[in-house]
């Protein structure tokens, strides 16, 4: 594998399985409301799954307060063609309801976002306001156990502790992210915003963990992913999935 492909972020790495993961949740909407779908994409940044959701039919709004990606979308949805069906809106998830002013969707994806808000909270119970009845959340964050694995590994003792112990998981001031979510938290934020919990699930536990270094070709990504995917998916093994570098929770508005 070419030494730019082995540093690449793991989360570039996954995210087809990611784009794959969201394909089959619309299909599987579209199935019961017999239409595509009307799809918001809170952070949807460049449009890495809003495009391929237009291309297969959906009306995607992207809301991303960073004015680079969503140009990047327009780009992006040029090319691929499906530009009346993609529509960037810069906003934030914290002023969602007022960028929004009422539009209800049938399915949002929140992807590598509730990271980023002020308030969790309040964007959880703005997204399920944002929601049709009935309609689903795709909601994916970083988890909280997997950095502290992740750093103890790496012999960063005092950061490992540190993200168990900090109220929002980080790793110290120089951490990149502002929060990480146990799972435990996610439900309560989920069930108190309106939402229950159709499916949760961690994702790349070990690809998280093996030095790239020890990634030596493309069949060795596709081994430890199809390792990540075991992992997760076999009885009593439920448990792993807390364990996971990302928590993908399938909610449905109540
Ligand atoms: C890690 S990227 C994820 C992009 C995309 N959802 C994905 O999964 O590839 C985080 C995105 O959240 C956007 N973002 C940052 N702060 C935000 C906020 N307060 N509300 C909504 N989006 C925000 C960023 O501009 C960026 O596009």
């Amino acid at each position: 594998m070419a030494q730019d492909q082995r540093d690449q972020p793991r989360s570039v790495a996954r995210t087809s399985a990611v784009v794959a993961a969201t394909e089959r949740l619309a299909a599987s909407c579209t199935d019961r409301l017999g239409r595509p779908l009307n799809v918001l994409d809170l952070g949807g940044g460049t449009g890495g799954v809003a495009v391929p959701l237009a291309v297969s039919g959906h009306r995607v709004t992207v809301v991303d307060p960073s004015p680079n990606a969503l140009a990047a979308l327009g780009e992006r949805a040029r090319a691929a063609g499906v530009s009346a069906r993609v529509r960037g809106v810069q906003g934030d998830g914290d002023s969602l309801e007022a960028v929004l002013s009422g539009e209800t969707f049938d399915l949002v994806c929140c992807h590598g976002t509730l990271e980023f808000v002020d308030d969790p909270a309040a964007t959880l119970q703005a997204t399920a306001a944002a929601l049709e009845p009935g309609g689903v959340l795709s909601l994916i964050v970083s988890g909280r156990l997997a950095v502290v694995f992740a750093k103890a590994i790496a012999g960063e003792f005092a950061q490992a502790k540190a993200a168990i112990v900090d109220a929002e998981g980080r790793w110290g001031p120089h951490d990149p992210l502002p929060r990480r979510f146990d799972l435990d938290r996610l439900t309560e934020l989920l069930t108190t915003a309106g939402f229950t919990i159709e499916q949760a699930r961690g994702a790349g536990i070990l690809s998280h963990l093996v030095p790239a270094s020890r990634i030596d070709s493309a069949a060795d990504r596709a081994a430890l992913d199809e390792l990540d995917d075991l992992l997760v998916s076999g009885p009593g093994r439920e448990v792993l999935g807390t364990l996971g570098s990302a928590l993908h929770v399938i909610a449905r508005r109540d």
